[in-house]
């Protein structure tokens, strides 16, 4: 069993290792201690389902506000009471893809963010024997490859969910260039997969944790997301 320190100095070598070789858009960085705030409220299996709700609208805003720095904004002119300005706004559509189910729980939050963004869905269910995805639900409007396409998957372990999802918008007609990941708990194999076949598409998340078990459960995790938030535990 390793201590709670140890997995805290082994976390932060394997993120700095992945930045290191580039394989992370650096997000790790930013707004650090109120990701680790609340991430310990995720990770502590004794959080009530209510803290674990709240604690996920708190890293969903954080990492939406991380999203946008990688999204096309143009200037406007607008008038405050005292003088003209210049500020931003969109320039793009926004696709979020929740991948069904624990996509679902960063939803809310990214929709306060995006408000006018388009949501397709995906559903993949993960063979618990073999790890493997199997596609079961997907509905996606048409892509004309001009917008951005901001992918939810709270936990990212193997990769090959995420890998397979990344296909079909290609084949569908994304901007490969054009879509950022969004997870709140990484797994260095998912990232790995992601980059390997993937190299532009951009990942942003709150941890990368050292490992899977072998039931492919990101260690030290958090457990299972959707289950914690949904309460079906
Ligand atoms: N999905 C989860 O919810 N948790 C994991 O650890 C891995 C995949």
């Amino acid at each position: 069993m390793k201590s709670t320190k140890m997995i805290t100095a082994i976390l932060a070598c394997t993120q700095t290792a992945l930045l290191a070789n580039g394989l992370l858009v650096d997000s790790q960085n930013k707004m650090r201690n109120a990701k680790q705030l609340f991430t310990t409220i995720l990770r502590n299996k004794n959080t009530s389902l209510v803290d674990y709700r709240k604690a996920t609208d708190s890293i969903a805003s954080i990492l939406a506000c991380e999203a946008m720095d990688h999204i096309a904004l143009k200037k406007v002119t607008a008038q405050t009471q005292l003088a003209p300005f210049v500020g931003l706004e969109f320039d793009t559509n926004v696709v979020l893809v929740p991948i069904l189910r624990s996509g679902l729980c960063l939803l809310p939050t990214f929709l306060r963010y995006f408000e006018t963004a388009r949501v397709d869905f995906v559903g993949l269910a993960r063979d618990e024997q073999t790890a493997q995805a199997h596609w079961y639900y997907k509905n996606f409007g048409t892509l004309t490859g001009n917008e951005y396409i901001i992918i939810l998957d709270p936990m990212l372990a193997t990769g090959g969910t995420a890998v397979e999802v990344l296909r079909k918008l290609k084949t569908s007609g994304a901007n490969m260039d054009k879509i950022i990941f969004v997870s709140v708990v990484c797994a260095p194999d998912g990232i790995e997969k992601i980059k390997t076949e993937f190299p532009n598409v951009k990942i942003i998340t709150v941890s990368v944790d050292t490992h899977l078990n072998d039931k492919k459960f990101i260690v030290p995790g958090l457990g299972d997301f959707g289950d914690r938030y949904f309460g079906t535990e």
